[in-house]
């Protein structure tokens, strides 16, 4: 009986239990297999949906990389400083143009020229600034340690920077008499082409010399100041040029090309702005030539240095001044 009564209690127990257990299995089974398949859904809606956000974000970087990429390609300096229309255009016939942006920007007064021949003046003058600081800083160096060779390069530099100096001061004088009609134009190009002509032989000097401290230091200081006068010939002769001069070579600009083109014909190895007697004299052997002032270190010319023979060359002639350097050392 007892066992009767836990026989079948024990069975429907086992029944309930047997029959009871997989009914919640199989339904868990079957609820929990719909949501599963919903995450995966949303799971791939989100991937996806970040794989879109990041495509979007990379096409934005993109299109940002490439604007900028267009926006210094033209030049434009900063987003807040925006050249006038004379400085762009000015600065277009450059060779430097993005230097002649930035540099003009940076000087006070470029904004208010309204047109190239405004330009030069301002263009000239900041030129003249940057000659003035390289001569201030370089000049600095003068206590530092150098070999011979390097102190003679060294001084050669500071002497001819002295003299771009000089020349950019005149050229600046004559490019505000130009407009006052007292100067020609051709004054004002033969003391930019001379900051020019300076601005290499110093360069060269330092070719050769070992040392890398003042050489460097040196270099840096004279960081773009040919290029800058470079760009004041070019918007010079341009402006010139529209005033019905013949400077339709500008000369440094076009340096490499001119002298390309010159091949056989050794007329065009001179910029075109040099007039039939310069190029004469400038084909002449020296011996042939007669010097207004001899430079010379031993004391047998004129004077014994650079500066000084330029200082003595007559300020408002109507011909070339010529002056002859005697090969030093
Ligand atoms: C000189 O040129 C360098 C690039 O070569 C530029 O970063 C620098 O700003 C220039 N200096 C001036 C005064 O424009
Ligand atoms: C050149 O620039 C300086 C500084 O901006 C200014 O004081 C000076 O008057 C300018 N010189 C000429 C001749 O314009
Ligand atoms: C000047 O030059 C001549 C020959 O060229 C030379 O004999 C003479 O010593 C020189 N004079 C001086 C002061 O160096």
């Amino acid at each position: 009986m007892g066992y009767e009564r836990l026989g079948p209690s024990k069975a429907s127990g086992s029944v309930t239990t047997t029959t009871a257990a997989p009914v919640p299995n199989l339904s868990k089974d079957s609820t929990s297999a719909q949501p599963e398949n919903v995450n995966r859904r949303r799971k791939k809606l989100v991937v996806s949906s970040i794989v879109v956000a990041f495509a979007l974000i990379l096409a934005a970087a993109i299109f940002a990389g490439i604007r900028t990429q267009v926006k210094s390609s033209q030049h434009v300096p900063g987003l807040a400083r925006k050249p006038s229309q004379a400085i762009s255009k000015a600065c277009e016939l450059t060779r430097f143009p993005e230097l002649c942006v930035d540099s003009l920007m940076d000087f006070p007064g470029s904004l208010a020229a309204s047109s190239a021949k405004d330009l030069i003046h301002v263009t000239v003058n900041m030129t003249l600034h940057h000659f003035s600081h390289a001569l201030y800083s370089s000049s600095s160096f003068s206590f530092l340690d150098m070999p011979p060779r390097v102190r003679s390069a060294y001084e050669s530099c500071i002497e001819l920077l002295d003299d771009s100096v000089d020349a950019l001061s005149r050229a600046l004088s004559s490019v505000v008499s130009v407009s006052g009609g007292q100067t020609k134009p051709q004054d004002v190009m033969t003391w930019l082409s001379s900051a020019l002509t300076n601005q290499d032989t110093c360069a060269e000097g330092f070719d050769g010399v070992g040392d890398g401290g003042v050489k460097d230091q040196m270099t840096a200081a004279l960081k773009n100041l040919s290029e800058l006068v470079s760009n004041c010939l070019a918007i010079f002769a341009a402006s010139a040029d529209s005033d019905g001069n013949d400077f339709a070579g500008v000369p440094i600009q076009n340096r490499r090309r001119l002298l390309k083109v010159g091949g056989g014909d050794e007329k065009l190895t001179f910029p075109r702005w040099t007039r039939r007697r310069e190029r004469e004299l400038l084909e002449m052997p020296v011996s042939q030539i007669q010097a207004d002032i001899i430079v010379s270190q031993d004391g047998n010319g004129t004077c014994k240095t650079i500066s000084e023979a330029i200082k003595k060359a007559p300020q408002y002639s109507t011909r070339r001044t010529i002056i002859y350097v005697k090969a030093g050392r």
